[in-house]
């Protein structure tokens, strides 16, 4: 197959940013994804259905004419959150989705949720409108190794959360981990994941063999070959519990290379072309529409979009720019390590 035809696809996580930075990356994704969940980790966060609104408006503001794109915005759930204020933000249309930080777990986590009991009216209150809860699903506890963070999550919130709250329809984000597939294959119910372009690709080698390499660095971190392996093999399947979300986050290049680097890899760019090349490794190009434009739209309900994406085998490598320049600096663009002979027609 040299080129392949599949409905647009769309994002179900993405980090915008706000300011010079959202104007910087947003034609990227806009140009290859009709739509997206966007992450409400801002400074400060998108707590209320009003800052969804202002940030919704700041994110069309940025948009350039001519690109078709909808932000599905999520709420950043806190101790705080009033239940009453995200039942009516979802029921406008205006937020798809609230968002759980374990505060702690990543950039700008702080925030976040540090006792769940705390927010079970807000749980309650989404379980009985049917409101989807995105999960970033890592313990916190220092004592846990970082690796371990995401298989711990499973055993010790999410299982307990599901036991409690079976109705709650949860997103488990960003899964890194062969328990993670695990766990959502085996799942009976309201329950799916998101896998990002980068752990298709990158095991933790690409973090800390030959030198230490702060642009493959991410939250939750890559793990050994063998989790991604299975990752491969759920996002490849069509079960329809997995579908796309890049986890996109760009920090400027300073940022990242410094004593103290921020978690997340800038994938917008070059998502769609890397994805072809893993689908077609897995000999599965023919399950690609069903990974990136099917599955997410069955699981938040909503159509599957009519506009279509084409993709096109090139005998030269695609060649990207190693970074862009935003107004807040540059951003290193996600280097796949391998050369990817797929492009975006
Ligand atoms: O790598 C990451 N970057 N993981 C997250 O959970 C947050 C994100 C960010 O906002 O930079
Ligand atoms: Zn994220």
């Amino acid at each position: 197959m040299d080129e392949i035809t599949i409905p647009r696809p769309d994002d179900w996580h993405l980090h915008l940013r706000d300011g010079a930075m959202l104007e910087g990356v947003l034609p990227f994704s806009a140009r290859d994804f009709a739509r997206a969940i966007i992450m409400p980790n801002l400074v400060p966060p998108v707590v209320t259905g009003a800052d969804a609104r202002a940030y919704r408006d700041r994110i069309m503001a940025a948009l350039p004419e001519g690109l078709d794109f909808a932000p599905l915005m999520t709420l950043y759930l806190t101790e705080g959150t009033d239940p009453d204020d995200v039942a009516r933000a979802h029921a406008s249309g205006l937020v798809t989705a609230v968002k759980l930080y374990p505060a702690g777990a990543t950039t700008n986590s702080h925030s976040g949720v540090r006792d769940l009991a705390k927010v079970m009216p807000v749980l309650e209150k989404m379980a009985a409108i049917g409101m989807p809860l995105c999960i970033h699903g890592e313990v916190t506890d220092p004592e846990v190794d970082i690796f371990d963070r995401e298989a711990r999550f499973i055993d010790t919130v999410l299982e307990p959360l599901r036991v409690r709250i079976p109705e709650l329809k949860i997103t488990l984000e960003h899964v890194t981990t062969s328990n993670g597939v695990d766990y959502v294959m085996t799942a009976t119910d309201n329950l799916a994941a998101s896998i990002t372009t980068h752990h298709l690709m990158i095991n933790r080698n690409a973090i800390l063999a030959g030198g230490i390499k702060p642009h493959y660095y991410c939250l939750p971190v890559a793990k050994r070959e063998s989790h991604r392996l299975a990752l491969r093999k759920a996002a490849t399947s069509g079960n329809p519990r997995f579908f796309l979300g890049t986890d996109s986050a760009p920090h400027v290049d300073p940022l990242k290379e410094c004593a103290c680097g921020c978690a997340g890899i800038f994938t917008a760019i070059n998502t769609m072309a890397c994805l072809a090349h893993v689908f077609e490794e897995e000999n599965a190009l023919d399950r690609l529409a069903l990974f990136a434009s099917r599955n997410g739209p069955a699981w938040y309900g909503m159509p599957v979009n009519d506009e279509t994406m084409t993709l096109h085998r090139t005998t030269a490598p695609a060649a990207w720019p190693e970074r862009i320049e935003t107004g807040d600096g540059p951003v290193t663009v996600f280097d796949p390590m391998v050369p990817i002979h797929w492009e975006v027609v």
